[in-house]
């Protein structure tokens, strides 16, 4: 495999699953050392992500962070020993709630983790790639960013703030050498999409995916790695969907 990121440091916010599992796994795959972060509950996953990586005679270690406090992600960048070339920003949460039942608690929960953990993670990791004058941050944004898909109305004005942000980012950072870039997958399978079941042939006929099918974890990390890649130098401020076609 190709090690287009040989010599070079990735932070994995929201690593030890799903999507950020399979980024991190090829971040290492490619030559990178890779820092997986995720909450407490999930250093067990956490770690055996890492375990992975060394096996692969990578450098990599678990930090836990929960992304809705400023204080841990402060300290997750203080870890880092100074030097990040590339973020990874996936952690997020979603689930279905009709919005005449949708409560402020669970509003909160969803922005509180998917936009202000970015907008916290972001604001954290900026300073060390200012004082670098480079890096690449890539965040997990969704079809949702636009899509108003019924039943996730705080999960996709989150993902609508992230793609905000980038955009914004894109154009405040990039003056520095920063590249904030954002993937928008369509439904992929992991646990985050797993309750209710997916009834893969009746979402590819609802939302007409010309792909015929709905994405693995593996079909994100690809995008994802090019945007974080220096063939993507010129690349800044995109939403790079990956769904199989459903939204064009
Ligand atoms: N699966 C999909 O269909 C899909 C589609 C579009 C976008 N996304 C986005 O991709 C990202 C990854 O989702 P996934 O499908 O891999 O789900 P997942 O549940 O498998 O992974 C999400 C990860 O984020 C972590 N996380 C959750 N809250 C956190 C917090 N407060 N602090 C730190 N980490 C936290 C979880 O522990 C988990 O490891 C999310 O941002 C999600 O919104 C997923």
């Amino acid at each position: 495999m190709e090690q287009r990121f040989e010599n070079q440091t990735a932070l994995v916010v929201g690593g030890a699953n799903g999507i950020g599992q399979a980024i991190a796994l090829r971040l290492g795959q490619e030559g990178a050392t890779v820092i997986v972060a995720d909450v407490p509950g999930e250093s067990e996953a956490g770690l055996r992500v890492c375990r992975e990586i060394r096996s692969m005679k990578r450098q990599s270690d678990f930090i836990e962070c929960d992304v809705r406090e400023s204080s841990q992600v402060n300290d997750m960048v203080l870890a880092l020993d100074g030097r990040i070339d590339v973020l990874m920003h996936v952690a997020g949460v979603a689930k279905l709630v009709p919005f005449l039942e949708m409560d402020e608690k669970h509003w909160d929960w969803t922005l509180d983790t998917n936009l202000k953990g970015a907008f916290l993670t972001g604001r954290a990791v900026a300073p060390l790639m200012v004082a670098q004058r480079e890096g690449r941050m890539v965040f997990i944004a969704s079809t949702n960013s636009v899509d108003g898909e019924e039943n996730l109305a705080a999960y996709n004005a989150s993902k609508a703030g992230v793609a905000a942000l980038v955009r914004t980012l894109a154009r405040e950072l990039g003056v520095s050498g920063i590249t904030v870039n954002a993937v928008g997958p369509g439904l992929i399978r992991t646990r985050l999409t797993e309750t209710p079941p997916v009834d893969d042939a009746r979402y590819v006929e609802r939302y007409r995916i010309p792909m015929g099918r709905i994405g693995e974890p593996e079909d994100v990390a690809g995008p994802a790695l090019f945007l974080a890649s220096r063939d993507a130098a010129f690349v800044n401020g995109v939403l790079l969907y990956v769904d199989g076609g459903q939204m064009a």
